[in-house]
């Protein structure tokens, strides 16, 4: 027997009109020259705040690909494109910067923002929290992409001069030849890393901690990549504690934590239920 679908209603037809309006204006835009032309070529993931699409662009020069982030109307307000736009600016300035070392940490290159979106190079790879369960990374090597993750994220905070923000295992994606990319910077909800009281946490904290608590929050639904993603958080914490110099780092790092489940139990039981739940998870050693 099929499932009925509610047919979309005159609101969401009109939404989705606009979203292709836009999408074929920025593959016209992202042709450069009057000899290419642009095509919306397929969409590689839908998210609560955002769509992420590709575009290819052919003319007699060959062909290249570029991938646009659409934004959802209710996330737009409050300048989110624009401050996200100008995260990965920061974070490609970043990352040009970096010394070599085992992995090569990248990011997509900013291309151009709208005020519906931005455009960015393709980049390709696993989410790591896959990779890590995938045993695509050698154990041996946690570390060193511990230590060069955490020196990304320090030089991005540098420049930045703010957390990351939606550091998580999902945005960090293990490429070949020992390319890493980071993507997806800055908070998708910024109130979430407001602190009560005068004194921010560091953002090496923040973001180490969120780290933790996004594989935790969502290990109910993918129980082994979260418990990986969860190990080499303990991985993470060892390699910022040296980088900064700092034995206080990773009771900051709690400190943190510690506030995340206080927001999350307090939106609701579910979430209060989850909260719980991921609290108890992520105090236990993963070795699986
Ligand atoms: N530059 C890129 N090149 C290739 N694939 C990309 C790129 N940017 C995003 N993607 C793909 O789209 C997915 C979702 O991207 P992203 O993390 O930016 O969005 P999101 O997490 O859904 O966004 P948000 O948390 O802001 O709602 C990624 O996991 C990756 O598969
Ligand atoms: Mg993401």
């Amino acid at each position: 027997m099929g499932v009925l679908r509610r047919p979309a209603g005159p609101a969401s037809a009109a939404r989705r009109g606009a979203e292709r309006a836009q999408l074929a204006q920025a593959a016209g835009l992202l042709c450069g020259r009057g000899d290419r032309t642009g095509v919306v070529d397929r969409r590689l993931a839908a998210g609560v705040q955002s769509r992420v699409w590709r575009i290819v662009t052919s003319g007699p020069d060959g062909r290249s690909d570029h991938v646009v982030k659409w934004f959802r109307a209710g996330y737009r307000a409050g300048n989110s494109v624009a401050a996200e736009f100008a995260a990965l600016v920061a974070l490609d300035r970043a990352v040009a910067d970096l010394r070599p070392a085992a992995y090569r940490v990248r990011c997509p290159r900013p291309v151009r923002a709208w005020d519906w979106g931005y455009a960015m190079s393709t980049v390709s790879g696993c989410r790591l929290d896959l990779a890590l369960a995938r045993r695509l990374l050698p154990a041996e090597d946690e570390r060193l992409l511990a230590d060069d993750l955490v020196a990304a994220l320090s030089a991005f905070h540098a420049v930045h001069r703010g957390p990351y923000g939606d550091f998580h295992a999902g945005n960090v994606l293990l490429g070949a030849d020992r390319e890493v990319y980071l993507i997806d910077p800055g908070p998708a909800n910024p109130g979430f890393f407001n602190w009560p009281g005068p004194v921010s946490p560091p953002p090496l904290a923040v973001d180490l901690a969120y780290w933790t608590f996004a594989a935790a929050a969502t290990a109910h639904r993918r129980p082994r990549a979260a418990g990986h993603a969860l190990r080499l958080a303990g991985a993470l914490r060892d390699a910022a504690t040296e980088l900064m110099s700092d034995p206080g780092l990773a009771a900051e790092v709690d400190r943190c934590l510690a506030d995340y489940w206080k927001r999350l139990a307090s939106q609701g039981l579910r979430q209060r239920a989850v909260a719980v739940a991921a609290t108890r998870l992520a105090r236990l050693r993963w070795d699986g």
